[in-house]
């Protein structure tokens, strides 16, 4: 039986994308997630250069993560590049392949980029009121292709679970990357 827990109400602003009261702030640095970009030599440069560099937040309310919960989060993407590859998040699949889930553009410019298990890649574009949607059995990661902080809000599943190595592993099939100052997909040179 499930247990009964208390209605409340967190509260986003609209305009950063930073969620009240978190109970965690998950902070993500190019230090440990230099492998997932391209440019290996890029990122080692910045790191040398920079020491510390902070790619995305991730603003998580506390709900369990169980069946029957609906989880829900912002994340905020610094802009940047590592070489020609804007900031982007480490990516995954949901560990339960057929757990879908919302985003909901809040500030900024990005894509969605997805994938799936034999390859396939989609982009979508998201920008303040754009509500994408992830399906089920498709790997997902954003990118912020624009100069300002992309936020977004996401709510999925409390029993999908994360499965980064998948992604750590196989990398994506696709790129976004700047070129004469547009965000296009190219193929990833390493692809695996
Ligand atoms: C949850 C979800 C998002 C991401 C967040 C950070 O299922 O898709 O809330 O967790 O955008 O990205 P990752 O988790 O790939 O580091
Ligand atoms: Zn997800």
């Amino acid at each position: 039986m499930m247990e009964r827990m208390e209605p409340f109400a967190s509260t986003l602003d609209l305009q950063t994308g930073v969620m009240n009261p978190a109970s965690q702030v998950l902070r993500r640095y190019l230090s440990g997630m230099s492998d997932l970009y391209a440019d290996s030599s890029a990122a080692q440069r910045i790191l040398a250069e920079e020491g510390v560099r902070l790619i995305y937040e991730v603003y998580v309310v506390d709900v369990p993560e169980a069946e029957g919960q609906v989880l829900h989060s912002t994340t905020i993407i610094y802009p940047g590049r590592i070489g020609q590859e804007f900031h982007m998040t480490k990516g995954h699949f949901h560990v339960k392949r057929d757990r879908a889930e919302i985003y909901l553009g809040l500030a900024g410019t990005g894509a969605l980029l997805l994938q799936t298990d034999d390859g396939i890649v989609r982009s979508v574009e998201m920008r303040r009121g754009a509500v994408a949607y992830v399906p089920p059995l498709w790997a997902h990661r954003t990118v912020n292709t624009g100069d300002a902080p992309f936020a977004f809000f996401a709510a999925w599943p409390g029993d999908a679970g994360h499965d980064y190595a998948s992604i750590e592993q196989q990398g994506f099939a696709k790129l976004l990357v700047s070129q004469d100052g547009r965000a296009v997909l190219i193929d990833n040179p390493r692809a695996r």
